[in-house]
């Protein structure tokens, strides 16, 4: 019961971070609505753990040990036994919101309701609970299991218990967190947002090419990834929700809009790596 996670969605993130608890010695309960992300989800993690032992990083025994750590579930009321909930589905706040109301409905007084949004309001999502001092946001970098950085988002009313367990769970994780304020799109999505912004923006004017814009910033640049390919990483759908709720929370400020092309790839299925198009083919 003492080291029981709840990680709510089983994506791209979800996964990455319920193997990363698993891996650190906790039991963890993994949720999703849909039975089939369940499924692709674990064997995302399954696959990650065979590389892991693969190349050395793991143990075969570790990698078993993790697999038994994670069980799944598609009932919201399994929560009940996790004493932190991490949640990672789509970025869109009424949905978090919903949820929220609910897990905080279920879970015990004393647990803890971590988001990893990207960009949206902590101080929203914990208002629409009655514990908005154990509410905070934890946000992983994609892949979970690799990236270090782990940024922890005090909301307003976010207690000092809540950040410093938050943070010790990082720690623990084999993460660096780096403690950001509540502001939309926190640190490295602000960042990053017209990293991507205006590589479209050159695409769309016809300056350059995929290909050219992603070899002359990795080449010239020393990233190790082009704008294009990272959005295939990310998912477009998922990059283009980010890019909206930056905007809309910056009251439609011009540099932080987002561009039409996003709109057609999201439209077109093209999302990226985990539909095997995108800006590349996979
Ligand atoms: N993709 C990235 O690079 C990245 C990086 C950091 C943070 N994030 C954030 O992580 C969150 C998840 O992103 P992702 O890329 O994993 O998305 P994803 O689309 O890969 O996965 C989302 C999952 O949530 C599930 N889901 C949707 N509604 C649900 C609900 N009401 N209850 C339970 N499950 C539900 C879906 O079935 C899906 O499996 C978003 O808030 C996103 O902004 C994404």
């Amino acid at each position: 019961m003492a080291n029981t996670i709840g990680v709510i969605g089983a994506g791209t993130m979800g996964s990455g971070i319920a193997q990363v608890a698993a891996l650190a010695g906790y039991t963890v309960i993994l949720y999703d609505i849909e039975q089939s992300a369940i499924d692709r989800g674990m064997q995302t993690i399954y696959n990650n753990l065979s590389k892991g032992v693969e190349k050395n990083k793991l143990t075969g025994h570790d990698a078993e040990k993790a697999k038994r750590n994670i069980s799944t579930t598609l009932d919201l009321m399994r929560m009940k036994s996790a004493t932190t909930v991490i949640e990672a589905v789509i970025e869109r706040l009424d949905i978090k919101q919903g949820l929220f109301q609910r897990l905080d409905e279920i879970l015990s007084h004393e647990s803890i309701i971590a988001t990893n949004t990207s960009s949206l309001s902590i101080t929203a999502l914990g208002a629409t609970t009655k514990r908005p001092d154990r509410v905070i946001g934890m946000h992983f970098f994609n892949p979970a299991h690799i990236m270090k950085l782990v940024e922890i988002i005090k909301g307003k009313e976010t207690s000092h218990t809540t950040i410093s367990r938050i943070t010790s769970l990082a720690k623990e994780f084999g993460k660096k967190p780096v403690l950001a304020s509540d502001t939309p799109g926190f640190i490295v999505n602000r960042v990053a947002r017209p990293f991507y912004g205006e590589a479209l923006r050159l695409l769309g004017e016809g300056v350059a090419s995929v290909e050219e814009i992603d070899r002359i910033v990795k080449k010239s640049g020393g990233f190790k990834m082009g704008p294009f390919e990272l959005m295939d990483l990310i998912g477009i759908d998922v990059n283009l929700s980010v890019s909206r709720s930056v905007y809309e929370q910056y009251f439609h400020e011009a540099r932080y809009r987002p561009h039409p092309i996003q709109q057609q790839m999201v439209d077109g299925n093209l999302l990226g790596r985990k539909t095997g198009k995108g800006f590349y083919e996979y």
